[in-house]
């Protein structure tokens, strides 16, 4: 494992449940309790786990990572943007300081913050803030990962876009190992965007990006939009760039699907467009 500096305040409490309704939300409760900045919150098990966009997060006991870290603010804006984005590279480099490199399985993610194996979903992040009363913000990241949950527990409607670890590398991980490589991930990369902000870690978040450079179909509230999906800006905006040469920026709120080689699948899912 790459060892990496002591932890600073991100895991320094971790709250631990057999079961909740969401972490994200006792993170909240965490907070209005008094739970200091990095208090992170662990359950085996998720009653109503939330998912990005309004959806459920499949949450069985015994096999996955639930984890929701809380940050006190006030944080300037680029930081509350960049956190979607942190905590996918933050999981990314966790899994593969567990995993090693040698292990051959290559961690991937799918704008905004999808961690995907071999096309298959692997891990989400979904990222709540509230204010806290005047410049005091409350940031909760979730993060739920898929560890050791084998196909044929999966719920039938998930067994063809979702995986784990387990299942992609043949044996079993062991949670608590994840659990503090994520801390420490995140916690080294907080540290970094608060100092240089988030130019490099979309760098980082790039270099495993399986959107740019592909051709996606998104809806928008004013419409499908269609493009080459170009880059990512600093505020966490996706570029698509159209064959007019005209170009859109979509905020994270989308759910896209890369363009299949063939006819392609309606998309769902709603975003705000930004038209140059
Ligand atoms: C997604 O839709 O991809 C985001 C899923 C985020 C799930 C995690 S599990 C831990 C935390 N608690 C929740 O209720 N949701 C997040």
């Amino acid at each position: 494992m790459t060892p990496l500096p002591a932890m600073r305040r991100i895991g320094e409490r971790i709250d631990r449940f057999p079961i909740v309704e969401s972490t994200n939300g006792s993170a909240f409760e965490a907070a209005a309790a008094g739970a200091p900045d990095g208090t992170a919150i662990v359950a085996d098990a998720q009653r109503a786990g939330r998912g990005r966009l309004g959806r459920d997060w499949n949450s069985p006991a015994g096999c996955n990572l639930y984890l929701s870290i809380l940050l006190r603010g006030p944080f300037p804006q680029t930081v509350v943007t960049a956190l979607p984005f942190l905590a996918a590279v933050a999981t990314r480099d966790a899994i593969r300081d567990v995993i090693g490199e040698a292990a051959g399985v290559i961690v991937h993610i799918k704008w905004p913050n999808d961690l995907i194996i071999n096309d298959r979903k692997v891990g989400g992040i979904l990222v709540e803030a509230r204010s806290a009363g005047g410049e005091s913000l409350l940031a909760v990241v979730g993060i739920g990962l898929n560890v050791n949950w084998p196909s044929h527990a999966m719920p039938d409607e998930l067994k063809a876009t979702a995986t784990s670890l387990e299942q992609e590398l043949g044996r079993s991980l062991d949670r608590s190992g994840l659990l503090t490589a994520v801390l420490h991930r995140f916690d080294h990369g907080f540290g970094r965007l608060c100092k240089e902000g988030a130019m490099w870690l979309i760098d980082e978040w790039s270099r495993s990006c399986r959107t740019l450079g592909q051709t996606v179909d998104i809806e928008t509230s004013s419409g499908p939009l269609t493009g080459l999906a170009e880059a990512v800006e600093p505020g966490g905006l996706l570029r698509l760039r159209h064959t007019d040469g005209s170009s859109s920026r979509l905020s994270v709120e989308a759910t896209l699907r890369l363009r299949p080689s063939g006819p392609h699948s309606p998309i769902t899912g709603v975003t705000r467009a930004l038209r140059d």
